[in-house]
């Protein structure tokens, strides 16, 4: 079990250490999708994953059919644009308080991969090439429909595999559809691994989901973990979640592998 510290927000509210400092899963990017909608907020998202404790951040906007038309170039625009405005906060700070600089520089911001959702339109990203994490090993992310797994996924996860890219499915814990002998016995021999998003874990998302993610959790199939924050209703809930120490006993006893995908 982790120390901890008391929480600045609320002085009576120990908060527990995590043990988890790199989110590779959130949308804090500004304008791209339904995350953050502009850099003022981005800022304060960034400051908010600071404060649970992360040093490092690769942002996934979504790119799906028909909702987020994003591809690698939107996605690197705004990623720069973000960059761009820690620069003018220094400056400005420079001159005027220099003891104030936002706290989000702090955390590093390792480029970007995004969520793909596999959709009829996904063959093509393939042909283009995938947006891939920043390590060296290929590994995308996806995510289904939340209505129901599409009928081809397993040919797009055959042609992914076969390019050598490494499918990673975002919170498997999330899909009705999937119950654990299914993603057991047939979607971990399929090729996917595996990533938990923490609010599953407090019930955010609802009591059959806390259930399935602590299944998941117990049985070891997860090699990652993001917070998939989007807005300031998640941050809040996180910080909650921070205050729990049954659940952030079990997050700091998991060993996760969110470090294969940054740079090394
Ligand atoms: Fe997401």
């Amino acid at each position: 079990m982790g120390f901890f510290n008391w929480s600045e927000k609320n002085k009576l509210s120990p908060t527990f250490d995590w043990g988890i400092h790199i989110d590779i899963h959130n949308h804090i990017l500004p304008a791209l999708d339904d995350g953050s909608p502009d850099i003022s907020t981005s800022h304060i998202l960034l400051d908010g994953l600071e404060e649970l404790g992360f040093t490092h951040s690769v942002s996934t906007p979504h790119i799906a059919a028909g909702i987020y038309h994003n591809d690698s170039e939107s996605i690197a625009h705004s990623f720069q644009s973000l960059k761009d405005s820690f620069l003018n906060i220094t400056q400005e700070n420079n001159v005027s308080e220099p003891n104030s600089l936002s706290k989000a520089q702090s955390i590093i911001l390792n480029g970007f991969a995004s969520e793909y959702m596999l959709d009829d339109q996904f063959p093509e990203w393939i042909e283009k090439g995938l947006i891939t994490y920043p390590s060296t090993g290929q590994y995308v992310l996806v995510e289904f429909p939340y209505l129901g797994k599409p009928l081809q996924w397993h040919e797009l996860v055959f042609e992914m595999l076969k390019k050598r890219y490494q499918p990673i499915l975002a919170h498997p814990e999330r899909y009705q559809f999937i119950s654990p002998e299914y993603l057991m016995e047939t979607l971990m021999p399929a090729g996917f691994k595996f990533q938990l998003n923490l609010l599953s874990l407090s019930g955010y998302y609802g009591p059959k989901i806390k259930q399935l993610a602590d299944i998941y959790l117990n049985e070891g199939i997860y090699e990652f973990v993001g917070t998939d924050m989007h807005h300031m209703f998640h941050l809040e809930a996180l910080r909650k979640m921070k205050q729990d120490e049954k659940i952030s006993a079990k997050l700091s006893d998991y060993t996760f592998q969110n470090e294969l995908l940054l740079l090394h």
